[in-house]
């Protein structure tokens, strides 16, 4: 095995990894699934249950990733292998870091399509401010546009070659610099749109519906906690790859506080400007909550308001550069694995990896509107017409129903578990000093996390899922 020494690994500067793990965390999952899903779940109640799932199960799962990482300065196959050896553990915890590794393939896959989807809105926007915008032409456009097949493998190729552009350039020259810059504009913006939405018209109606406490259904109380392991990154050995550059001078926990902190402001933020965009129109209630809501509804809504002409090429460019900077972390999880346990080249590792990734989300991209071939029969509506699951939603369904939940499950229990209190302790305090909550976390990530997320693979099991 390729021990790979860490100095030749790159690493980030303290801030650089604030940045880039914040960039991983900020993403779809923030700025669409996460306002959509509360739109959904009648506001709230679900946005507690997001808090606390946030506070109790993220929170002590992101500090167990970095953790691993840092401690090995390994890739998350190598590091896992590497910790169970340390410990003199059966070795098959490997297959922990495995999955991740499998999970980020799968993930990157059809995530780069809806990512694609941001680029080429973008570029619609700015056709539609310096030409004309026809709120009727929205919607049959964007269904065009999905069902295109050409144009969906164009985007979707498009942003494979910016994720592997930036993870080509490697750790320091190219991760830690794109994001070094993307992400205090993403603070900008978001900050002006949610100021801009002081001043819309739905703006009250928008914070009575987030923070009025309703009853919640209890599946609104597990999509909470699944969705709050995606918007963290959590799970995939996506944290594990990148705490794997954190220098040992640096402090993990308050590293894991910052970014936990600043994904849920960013989804707090995302809701502020989407309710109240969706509480401005003149009929709220036509809206369906669907993948849709961000192509459709978001620009219609944009081009009624004053200034909306200039927002709305900009909000698309920070949703794309939210997503960037999601995909090129998952791109690096797979990346990682090649380069230190098979002794790749990056070069070679980007270009064979991403190329594979880029072809495995083919059929994800054809499977909207472009074609059926992707797509497996679910029966008929009732309309009598046949349904179907396309190969897109499989793939999210997979991810985010069983690698996410049963990576993260088996994390907390090695981490809680199997390492000792020694050498958890030992790596949370170099670079800290004493940590405190050294014995609360253990316990959350013993008891808390796997009964948590036990739960949710139950409740999977039984038929229920969380897209
Ligand atoms: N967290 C990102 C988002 O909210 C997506 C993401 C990036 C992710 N890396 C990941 C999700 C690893 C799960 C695992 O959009």
């Amino acid at each position: 095995m390729n021990q790979g020494d860490s100095s030749s690994r790159g690493s980030f500067g303290r801030l650089g990894f604030i940045l880039a793990a914040t960039g991983s965390a900020v993403g779809l999952g923030n700025l669409w699934k996460f306002p959509y899903m509360t739109y959904a779940n009648e506001g709230g109640s679900f946005v507690l249950v997001y808090l606390v799932s946030v506070a109790l199960i993220g929170g002590p799962i992101m500090l167990a990733e970095i953790l691993v990482g840092r401690r090995t300065q390994r890739n998350s196959v190598g590091a896992m292998q590497q910790l169970t050896v340390e410990a003199n553990k059966w070795k098959g915890w490997g297959l922990v870091g495995w999955l991740g590794v499998m999970g980020g393939f799968v993930i990157l896959s059809y995530y780069s399509v809806v990512a694609g989807w941001t680029v080429y809105y973008v570029g619609q926007c700015l056709s539609w401010s310096f030409g004309t915008f026809d709120p009727a032409a929205v919607g049959p456009g964007f269904g065009a546009f999905v069902s295109n097949g050409w144009m969906q493998i164009g985007f979707h190729a498009l942003f494979m070659s910016l994720t592997m552009g930036v993870v080509l350039g490697g750790v320091q020259d190219g991760i830690e610099r794109v994001t070094t810059i993307l992400m205090p504009l993403l603070g900008v913006l978001l900050v002006v749109l949610v100021i801009n939405s002081f001043f819309q018209p739905g703006f009250g109606k928008a914070m009575s519906f987030l923070f009025h406490v309703g009853p919640i259904r209890f599946d609104g109380l597990l999509e909470a906690v699944g969705q709050s392991f995606f918007s963290l990154s959590l799970g995939m050995g996506a944290m594990i790859t990148y705490g794997s550059y954190v220098s040992k001078r640096d402090s993990i926990p308050k590293a894991a506080g910052t970014v936990v902190l600043f994904d849920t402001l960013v989804g707090f933020m995302a809701c502020f400007i989407m309710m109240t965009i969706i509480y401005s129109a003149d009929d709220p209630d036509a809206f369906g909550a669907s993948a849709a809501i961000l192509f459709t509804t978001m620009p219609t809504m944009f081009y009624k308001m004053t200034g909306g002409s200039v927002l709305a090429p900009l909000f698309y460019f920070l949703v794309a550069a939210a997503a960037l900077s999601s995909t090129i972390s998952i791109l690096e999880v797979v990346v990682a694995y090649f380069i230190d346990n098979l002794g790749w080249a990056r070069r070679k590792a980007v270009l064979v990896v991403g190329s594979l990734i880029f072809l495995f989300g083919v059929p994800a991209a054809l499977s909207n509107g472009a074609t059926l071939m992707f797509s497996l029969p679910t029966g008929t509506d009732e309309a009598g017409n046949a349904t179907y699951m396309g190969f897109f939603d499989i793939m999210d369904y997979l991810a985010t129903n069983w690698i996410l939940p049963v990576g993260a499950f088996f994390l907390s229990i090695f981490v809680g578990w199997v390492l000792s209190d020694a050498l958890t302790r030992d790596e949370l305090e170099e670079g800290h000093g004493p940590f405190k909550l050294h014995t609360v976390w253990k316990w959350s990530l013993r008891i808390v996390c796997p009964l948590a997320i036990g739960a949710i693979i139950v409740a999977v099991l039984s038929g229920r899922t969380f897209n």
